[in-house]
């Protein structure tokens, strides 16, 4: 098993910031924090329950847990899931819905119960669409809230697709339950790529895991990777707290002592000298 190469590791504003020293090595970091969550759980015999995300970002965490189940035997049989969020309206069966992602890029390449993998369901009638969020925060609760939240970063700062709301105070956000969502221009431009390029079909709104579950997990993973982010990491690591840029949030004094922050070196170039 590889060991990842880290160029820095810092406390800062009470959480944790891990430089690695590729992007392979920031998948790799994320990975092995994975795996040893999936493999306490398996050796105890107790429940993992994981928040996953999707995205490029976690592709190369996805292959190298797949790797690990493969080569290592790690086994995610006790491990239960659920993913932050889902285009709406989209069907789970659509090759480009979060629902198809997970199942190529994980599900289908564990052993993970199928029923043990929550994914919001972009196909419900719109009438019941919070409601089918609010269940899904139910289950969460029910089983004991998320030991880990694996979370990317949008270039305009979002969790899950909980976009930026400057209307909004810090605390009112960070309470904001699971429901559906309207996407944000940056977003929806940035999603254009995986739609053959045409805004018109990328889906005008999402479901999304909310911040109160988010920032709940007993333990955060963030992760994010190139110089596309750059902007927007050195934002979310030295401002305050704000609804402008909802990973600013990770920094809370109740929830940074929770939290991961791991970058490769171009996502990490415009933070000021953090030692
Ligand atoms: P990305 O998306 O991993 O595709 O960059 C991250 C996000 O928008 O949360």
């Amino acid at each position: 098993m590889l060991e990842p190469s880290i160029r820095q590791e810092t406390r800062h504003r009470g959480l944790t910031l891990i430089v690695a020293a590729t992007a392979h090595d920031a998948a790799l970091t994320a990975a092995r924090i994975i795996q040893g969550i999936v493999n306490e759980a398996d050796r105890r015999h107790v429940k993992a329950t994981l928040g996953l995300a999707t995205g490029k970002t976690p592709q190369a965490i996805y292959a190298e847990l797949v790797r690990a189940h493969r080569d290592e035997r790690i086994s995610f049989r006790h491990v239960v899931t659920y993913n932050l969020d889902e285009y709406y309206p989209i069907s789970p069966r659509d090759p480009l819905s979060y629902r198809t992602y997970m199942h190529r890029h994980l599900f289908a390449q564990v052993d993970l119960p199928p029923e043990s993998a929550h994914v919001l369901d972009g196909s419900v009638p719109p009438a019941f669409a919070d409601e089918a969020c609010q269940f899904f925060d139910r289950w969460i609760d029910a089983d004991g809230g998320l030991d880990l939240q694996l979370l990317g970063i949008g270039r305009n700062g979002h969790i899950g697709f909980n976009e930026p709301e400057p209307h909004r105070s810090v605390a009112e956000f960070a309470a904001l339950p699971s429901r559906k969502v309207t996407l944000d221009v940056v977003t929806r431009a940035d999603a254009a790529a995986d739609f053959g390029g045409n805004l018109d079909a990328v889906p005008k709104y999402a479901l999304t895991v909310g911040p109160r579950v988010i920032l709940a997990a007993r333990r955060i993973v963030m992760v994010a990777l190139g110089s596309s982010k750059a902007r927007i990491v050195a934002r979310a690591l030295t401002e305050d707290p704000t609804t402008e840029v909802p990973a600013s949030l990770l920094q809370l004094p109740e929830v940074a002592p929770r939290v991961t922050w791991i970058l490769d070196p171009d996502a990490a170039s415009l933070l000021p000298d953090l030692t």
